[in-house]
């Protein structure tokens, strides 16, 4: 049996769950998919006839746009959801929002929300199968294989890469759901960052912690700049975003020190001039546009595998 026809999963909360085989079919899958973009036509019916529910409440353009185009090039119907102007703002519950929207039969929901755990508790209560679209700073897993997919290109391995993911590491999602995955899939992964971003417990998190860019980027493979999180800090981190570009601030002179082939990626939206200058932002070592294309084609596998289209066409 392929990857993909065992797949069975019903929902998509986390990486931490996934055993490696299921990390390779969905990227395996996504493989598939990434022609579809490049049609004159860029469509398929693969999954006419489903319903998808775009449920996001926290802002978004990456993520958002590519589910929903992901659903249009596989010809489900998508649902945006708008939060600010549903019963939401009348005092009703999220569960009791997802719980009236599933007695309208959708296939599957995306979520992104700001609480942890917000798509776990969706996924007990509700038969459609649910995707974590982001959930506070607990895990992003479609960002983390759309990342992977994107190192796969360049590097056609992940075991044995060096990655350094550099930032505000406490309270970033994105580098949660990548040291799962990368390390599932035998990557060495070092992050960095201030220690006023770094969570109180780091070696946890299943990475080498360093405090310094220079040292966590010295010869790596991968090297992937996380935004500064204004929005989530309480108080003030660090003294101002010069001091913080100064220290932490990856700019051509300092990425002499990586590999030569070295990649940059940025889950993105970048703060220019603080986490990364725009010489490398825009530069030759950049894939944070591709980064940005994959996601299509990771978010299409992503519904494909879950819908169980995979089975009722097998
Ligand atoms: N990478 C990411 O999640 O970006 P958005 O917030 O724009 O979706």
């Amino acid at each position: 049996m392929t990857q993909e026809a065992s797949w069975t999963r019903k929902d998509l909360l986390g990486i931490a769950e996934l055993e490696p085989g299921e990390i390779r079919a969905i990227l395996d899958t996504a493989e598939t998919f990434l022609e579809v973009s490049q049609r004159a036509i860029k469509k398929v019916p693969t999954l006419r006839g489903k319903t998808v529910v775009n449920l996001f409440f926290e802002p978004s353009t990456r993520t958002r746009s590519s589910f929903e185009i992901a659903q249009k090039r596989l010809s489900a119907d998508g649902l945006n959801f708008s939060a600010k102007t549903s019963a939401l703002t009348k005092g009703e519950s999220l569960v009791d929002t997802a719980l009236t929207l599933q007695a309208m039969q959708p296939d599957l929901i995306v979520i992104r929300h700001a609480y942890p755990g917000a798509p776990h508790m969706l996924a007990r209560r509700l038969e459609a199968g649910v995707i974590n679209a982001g959930d506070g700073a607990h895990e992003h897993p479609t960002q983390a294989l759309l990342d992977a997919y994107t190192i796969l290109q360049h590097k056609e391995r992940l075991a044995g890469l060096k990655v350094a993911i550099v930032g505000d590491i406490e309270h970033s999602r994105v580098v949660r759901s990548n040291i799962h995955l990368l390390t599932k899939m035998e990557a060495e992964v070092t992050v960095a960052g201030p220690r006023t971003m770094m969570p109180r417990a780091a070696e946890t998190l299943g990475a080498k912690v360093v405090f310094s860019l220079e040292e966590a980027i010295t010869d790596a493979d991968v090297i992937m700049m996380l935004r500064v999180q204004l929005e989530r800090q309480s108080r003030l981190l660090f003294p101002s975003a010069r001091e913080y570009f100064r220290l932490f601030g990856l700019t051509r002179e300092r990425l002499k020190v990586a590999k030569e082939d070295a990649i940059i990626m940025h889950p993105g939206p970048m703060n220019r001039g603080v986490e990364i200058a725009s010489e490398v932002a825009d530069g030759p070592h950049s894939v944070i546009l591709e980064q940005v294309s994959n996601g299509v084609a990771v978010r299409m596998a992503v519904l494909y595998l879950l819908s169980g289209a995979h089975r009722e066409l097998a």
